[in-house]
């Protein structure tokens, strides 16, 4: 055996022949065996809806989906050129950069002194990854481990929770709906878990539940991470996506943030980009260089095309990312509207893709958010997420995705109250 530091080089062994058996083994059944880390995944919350949609739609129903939140508009039409002349280009279809190709970093940290007023280096403080949800999931990877602890906001988007999981971290959920208690929560974590927490997560716009919050948040952010020695993952995913004026603030534009932390954006909401799977994470350089050791390892970074048409969307079409989030506006107001007309407590989202809404009573208290969201898709033909696919603090609430028209949303709110007529007691005996 060799005794080089390269684990392939140490077992230079030299077995001898394989002999052929007398007799054929009693065959077993073959198992195969997940690894540990797969069993601490919990069964698919969606799944019962989602084959339910998929089987109605076989039959020929017309499901209103307002279940994920993908959307249904195209990216602007020079996007979509340019990604057609860059996949003509032959010099386009080797292996790209792990970490995406400078001019599309370049055009990030423009877009970031642009709207927020934050310098970045393109070189050590950018990276690209296949989507966002891929970055935090990596980055998870590259931070954590078994014995350390992540924040993360409750109600939660699956991957903050099982990002971390998958990374072999424990998780501390904090309630996400009041901003000031969030921070009053984090503050009394560190001070009373030890070891104290490794790293928050933060998600604003939030997933589900659409809070928002003001940039002086992230001033405390910043300052309590600095007190408890926490890393920040800011999870940033519909930045470009608010309504009545509101603007997202981002994490970097507070003093000192790239010291402690870093953002992750997309280009799936705002741009109409879902299925291209382009997202950035920004900000310390660290943490984006552990980000870059892993991603080296796992992939070959996105389709050179895909990046040059990426470019284009970010130089040449803010104007068209306005333009959606005012037809998300649009739609927000029929859906709110609508549900409030037939009673259910909701408040308009200030940004974000969602309406989280209270699930009316006496249904809440009479079955479980799944039965109720399991009911609308069966008998209304509308398909919504139940909360409780958000972890515990969920149940109670549906989350309502703005991927429909206007047309059909007002469609979804007569299909829901038609289905809605018969209280849960007449419902359950069949009257
Ligand atoms: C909060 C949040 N983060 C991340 C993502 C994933 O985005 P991407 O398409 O960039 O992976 C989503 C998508 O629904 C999301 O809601």
């Amino acid at each position: 055996m060799s005794n080089s530091n390269d684990p392939g080089d140490r077992f230079d062994i030299d077995a001898p022949a394989i002999q052929a058996p007398t007799t054929d083994p009693t065959p077993e059944p073959f198992e195969v065996k997940f690894a540990a880390r797969v069993d601490r995944l919990p069964p698919y919350m969606f799944g019962r809806i989602n084959n339910s949609l998929y089987q109605k739609r076989r039959a020929g129903d017309d499901v209103i989906d307002l279940g994920m939140g993908n959307p249904s508009d195209p990216p602007e039409d020079v996007v979509i050129q340019k990604l057609q002349d860059a996949a003509s280009d032959p010099g386009n279809h080797g292996y790209s950069k792990s970490n995406g190709i400078a001019n599309l970093r370049r055009e990030v940290a423009k877009k970031y002194a642009r709207k927020y007023g934050v310098e970045l280096d393109h070189e050590s403080e950018i990276i690209s990854c296949l989507g966002s949800k891929e970055g935090f999931s990596h980055m998870c990877l590259a931070l954590m481990g078994p014995g350390d602890t992540a924040m993360i906001p409750s109600p939660y988007f699956p991957v903050h929770m099982y990002g971390v999981i998958l990374a072999s971290g424990n998780v501390v959920a904090l309630d996400v709906a009041d901003p000031d208690k969030f921070l009053r929560n984090v503050a009394y974590t560190c001070e009373n878990l030890t070891p104290t927490p490794k790293i928050l997560i933060v998600n604003y716009p939030h997933n589900p539940s659409s809070a928002v919050i003001e940039p002086d948040f992230f001033v405390e952010v910043v300052r309590l991470a600095k007190k408890y020695r926490f890393l920040v993952i800011h999870d940033f995913a519909y930045a470009d996506v608010a309504f009545d004026g509101y603007m997202p603030p981002s994490f970097l534009s507070a003093p000192g943030a790239k010291d402690v932390g870093v953002e992750f954006t997309t280009m799936s909401k705002g741009y109409n980009m879902a299925g291209w799977r382009v997202g950035f994470c920004a900000g310390n350089a660290e943490m984006i260089r552990g980000l870059g050791t892993i991603k080296g390892y796992y992939d070959y970074g996105m389709f050179q095309a895909i990046q040059i048409a990426a470019i284009v969307a970010l130089r040449e079409t803010e104007e068209g990312v306005q333009r959606q989030s005012q037809i998300y506006q649009g739609r927000r107001d029929v859906l709110v509207s609508g549900l409030r007309r037939l009673g259910w407590e909701v408040e308009p989202p200030k940004a974000g893709m969602f309406v989280w809404a209270k699930v009316p009573e006496p249904w809440r208290s009479s079955m479980s958010t799944m039965d109720f969201a399991m009911r609308l898709l069966e008998e209304g033909n509308v398909a919504v997420s139940p909360g409780s696919g958000f972890g515990a603090a969920g149940e109670g609430y549906l989350r309502m995705s703005l991927v429909e028209n206007e047309h059909r949303l007002r469609q979804a709110v007569r299909q829901i109250a038609k289905c809605l007529s018969q209280t849960p007691a007449t419902a359950a005996s069949g009257d």
